[in-house]
């Protein structure tokens, strides 16, 4: 079984999504024999932005990086994503990497009765965090821009791990962190 573990958090060694993804991928390192897991820390290892030159094909080290981007993704039967709220919505370089990810014809396609996801079969894990309370609020462009992207693909097994109000009170951070390791599930189970 192979899973690729994404960080994106701008914050380092203070980042809530970088602990938690962390915790969820040592859960499952743990539980699960014969694990092989692959790392990408988006921040100090970000991938290149889509530019018209690598869409044309006209970017040859670009091509080999996005095929190389893309692939790692297809082998991938778990993927634990650290996904931050930024400006309501996710980090720019997380979204530079969904760019190399959503990619017609191999992770979804066009057909007369409408879109299908070609990634079936994967289990993704969001570590999410957020500054303040979005839970269903009309600021939330992140969660569901995920859960809608990642379904988009063909991903039914989606799962959010969550710490929310992290910059309200350093109680509401310790709180929120607390609960959102409790909430790190079996590695086995059915996401819910
Ligand atoms: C650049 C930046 C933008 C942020 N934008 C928001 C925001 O729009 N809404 C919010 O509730 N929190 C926002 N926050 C707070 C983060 O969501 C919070 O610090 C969270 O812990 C980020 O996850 P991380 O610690 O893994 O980076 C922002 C933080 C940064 C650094």
């Amino acid at each position: 079984m192979k899973l690729l573990h994404i960080d994106s958090s701008a914050l380092g060694a203070n980042s809530a999504t970088r602990e938690l993804s962390a915790a969820i991928v040592a859960r499952w390192q743990a539980q699960v024999p014969g694990l092989s897991t692959e790392y990408r820390d988006l921040d100090s290892d970000p991938v290149p932005h889509l530019t018209g030159q690598a869409l044309a094909g006209n970017d040859a080290a670009a091509a080999v990086e996005s095929e190389r981007v893309l692939q790692q993704f297809l082998d991938a039967d778990v993927v634990v994503l650290g996904a931050p709220m930024y400006n309501f919505s996710i980090p720019s370089t997380l979204k530079a990497w969904i760019d190399r990810i959503a990619v017609a014809g191999r992770t979804f396609r066009y057909t007369a009765q409408g879109p299908e996801g070609l990634a079936k079969g994967k289990r993704v894990i969001v570590a999410s965090a957020r500054g303040g309370l979005h839970e269903g609020a009309p600021s939330d462009f992140q969660e569901p821009y995920l859960r809608f992207l990642l379904g988009f693909l063909g991903i039914t097994s989606v799962e959010f791990i969550r710490a929310e109000g992290i910059a309200m009170s350093p109680q509401h951070r310790s709180d929120a962190m607390a609960a959102a390791h409790a909430a790190i599930g079996e590695p086995l189970a059915k996401a819910a």
